[in-house]
């Protein structure tokens, strides 16, 4: 199987150039097409995006929906594929240009496609737009998955115009999309509370989701969001599109619904504050805006992302996961080398993989004992770790364990020898009040000396720890005073940021492709594709209450798979360490608890649990997954995993009623499973002395299940139960 995906790179290069004649580009994938065609004025429009038909002779027949053409009293609209402003669109533009010679008129004429089959399951068509008064084109490229539904789609901007050209804004993509009525959910977001979620009708009009906050950049909203057509869709019903940025930056989603039939998506950096200016033979490629189109509902949408993720996005999307003690919650800044060696028994002691050693081992003249001073000295704190991480790192290793570290490379502390040392290394504005976000400002990454600084904090806590294991990257501060101090054009700054964030991890990449890194931002407000091609998985959030982590994990699960999203079983929370941990087994776990002052019966669960889960994560890692019922509505939320095979599932289930309801009398109705098949469910993960109501001697066809359904016996003495289903 895995010869027949390396086989063929470049199989395939056909080159149509463009003809009078009308062309017709489709971007397939299994169920799905998006047909773009040119028009007797040599424009590419978007004739359709949806659920493929049977008979592709037919598609050069489908209607076009523009009856507003120049000359007429009604607005001109035509569904371009990429919208230039400037000329006759006068709706929120992709594309908007200050020519060399300061024109700000831009007309994109079709000129050519080609077609590259990558291999078996990929194929890239790349569309060539020109304008006819200047030198100037745009690349678009859409690169379909066939087997996952996905498409990513950018674009590459270039010209030979004599000067330089000022792109006002550059978007990845848009979609033209139609239908009577358009839906949007998307999720906000602050600290502690992330991933709220919000689905609305879109009025008519201009509707935009950006980030303007430089790095944690999903604080506030989300840069993925599911838009369905017609209605609002249901887990399993509906038309609907998933989208997300993969950017790492200000982003911006513009959704504009005009007339009675139209929507509009413009996907792509944010242009605030980002004129960007480009050379003549420069190419300005934009991030990949990843989408998906699914006529069965969300829950097919998300599957569809979540394999495409794993498979070619996610940093070892495919591979293993380390379960870890995290030492955060349970010392903050207070700790020693003596109490580090207790906590790598407790991993021992746990028998979970990794010790995580977090903030507050590092700063000397400004210890790091609290949030206030250190940030950015990245040695050792003499007072706590009397022989260093080295030393740590030994004992761990030793002890069977794994060592991981936490560093916050991209942030200074004021109060901090890197502060004194390097201001211009700092983003700020020198003539005014600094502001901080947790006592912190923000390096300047545009700057390559920065950017080797950072690379050098990673390369010298692997020299002091060569088998390093883990590394979780933080991310606690948003840019305030967004000015670098070095940067010749400040309208480059957030592009540039990027660009030296990404380049330092290529760097650490190379160096060190395996070690798995935490995306973590004060919480998680730092995750997109494009960071994830480097980490192997992200922070959700701070808050670890397992009751609101089940509406946090529910809602990031619309978009990344659960292989990629760490939770950690903590005090937080009132629930029993059961409940904590059924809610942390359903993504990757970890924990942050005082495992030596857990009861004998706590220690004893959780032992056992880490070893149920070594034998059922690969289910809930790699499986498909199925969101059964939710935690808004019901009073028992559950979420299953279904290996590829349908012959293993894991379904979790939550009580959930804060209203007097004592049980959950309904069965689940389960999904994903082989109609066909028989199969045996048992509970697992019981705490020590209880014992299952579920009779696991019983037979159930899959048929049965996906129908009648199955009742875990969820009630308010069984808060959380785990169903292993296997086939017979
Ligand atoms: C914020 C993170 O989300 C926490 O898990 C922890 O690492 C702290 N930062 C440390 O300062």
């Amino acid at each position: 199987m895995k010869k027949k995906y390396l086989y063929s790179i470049f199989l395939l290069i056909m080159t149509h150039e463009a003809s009078m004649a009308q062309q017709q580009i489709t971007i397939e994938t299994k169920r799905n097409v998006l047909v773009l065609s040119t028009d007797a004025d040599h424009a590419l429009v978007s004739s359709y995006f949806g659920k493929k038909i049977a008979n592709k002779s037919e598609y050069p027949v489908i209607p076009t929906l523009d009856k507003y053409l120049p000359g007429s009293d009604d607005l001109y609209n035509k569904r371009e594929a990429y919208v230039a402003s400037g000329s006759v669109n006068l709706l929120e533009p992709a594309l908007s240009v200050t020519h060399a010679d300061g024109n700000k008129s831009t007309v994109l004429s079709f000129q050519s496609f080609k077609e590259t089959l990558i291999d078996n399951n990929r194929k890239l068509t790349t569309i060539v737009l020109k304008d006819p008064k200047y030198n100037f084109e745009v690349r678009l490229q859409y690169l379909a998955y066939f087997e996952e539904d996905v498409v990513e789609q950018w674009s590459e901007i270039s010209h030979q115009e004599k000067g330089t050209v000022v792109l006002n804004k550059f978007a990845s993509a848009n979609l033209s999309l139609s239908g009577k009525k358009f839906y949007l959910k998307n999720q906000y977001s602050t600290a502690m509370r992330e991933m709220r979620s919000e689905e609305q009708q879109l009025l008519h009009g201009l509707r935009t989701l950006d980030s303007k906050l430089g790095t944690r950049t999903n604080l506030l909203h989300s840069s993925s969001f599911m838009l369905s057509i017609d209605g609002p869709s249901a887990e399993d019903t509906g038309n609907i599109i998933a989208g997300s940025l993969a950017w790492t930056g200000n982003f911006r989603l513009d959704f504009e619904t005009f007339d009675d039939y139209y929507l509009r998506i413009t996907a792509g950096i944010n242009n605030f504050s980002s004129n960007y200016s480009l050379k003549a033979g420069e190419n300005f490629v934009t991030p990949k805006f990843v989408y998906t189109y699914s006529s069965n509902g969300k829950g097919l949408a998300s599957r569809n992302l979540q394999n495409w993720a794993r498979k070619y996005q996610l940093m070892d999307g495919a591979g293993d996961r380390a379960t870890l003690l995290n030492n955060w919650e349970t010392t903050y800044f207070d700790f020693n080398d003596e109490k580090l060696n207790s906590l790598v028994q407790d991993t021992k002691n746990l028998g979970v993989d990794v010790f995580l050693l977090d903030d507050g081992w590092f700063g000397n003249k400004y210890p790091r004992n609290g949030s206030t001073a250190g940030l950015g000295d990245w040695q050792f704190n003499k007072q706590k770790l009397k022989n260093g991480i080295t030393s740590i790192g030994k004992e761990a290793t030793t002890n069977g364990v794994k060592f991981g570290i936490w560093l916050e490379p991209e942030m200074v502390n004021p109060k901090s020898e890197l502060y004194e040392q390097h201001p211009d290394w700092i983003i700020r504005q020198p003539e005014r009040k600094e502001y901080y976000m947790r006592n912190q400002l923000v390096l300047d990454l545009t700057n390559k000396k920065v950017q080797d600084f950072i690379f050098n904090v990673v390369d010298e806590t692997f020299a002091q720890v060569p088998d390093l294991a883990f590394i979780k990257w933080d991310c606690n501060s948003l840019i305030y005073n967004a000015n670098s101090p070095t940067l010749k054009n400040q309208d480059h700054f957030y592009i540039e940021y990027v660009r030296g964030l990404n380049s330092v991890l290529e760097r650490i990449r190379k160096k060190y492709p395996k070690v798995p890194m935490m995306l973590c931002a004060g919480g998680g407000s730092r995750v997109d594709y494009a960071a994830l091609k480097y980490f192997t998985e992200f922070w959700p959030s701070d808050n670890t209450n397992p009751f609101d982590r089940i509406f946090i994990q529910w809602e990031y699960s619309y978009y990344f798979p659960s292989i990629a999203v760490d939770n950690h079983v903590t005090d937080m929370g009132k629930q029993p360490i059961k409940f904590k941990t059924d809610v942390a087994m359903m993504g990757k776990l970890g924990y942050d608890v005082k495992v030596h002052e857990l009861s004998e019966s706590d220690l004893l669960f959780s032992q056992n649990a880490v070893k149920a889960y070594n034998g059922f994560k690969e289910i809930v890692w790699h499986g498909q997954q199925y969101r059964l019922q939710d935690p808004y509505q019901h009073d028992v939320a559950s979420i299953s995993y279904v290996n590829d095979s349908k012959d293993q599932a894991v379904v979790f289930n939550y009580f959930m009623a804060t209203r007097t309801t004592t049980r959950q009398a309904l069965p689940i109705i389960l999904k994903g499973l082989d109609a066909n098949k028989r199969y045996k469910l048992e509970e697992i993960n019981l705490y020590p002395g209880s014992k299952s109501p579920i009779d696991s001697s019983k037979v159930y066809s899959g048929d049965f299940l996906m129908n009648i359904g199955f009742n875990p016996e969820v009630n308010d003495r069984r808060t959380s139960v785990v169903i292993k289903i296997s086939s017979i």
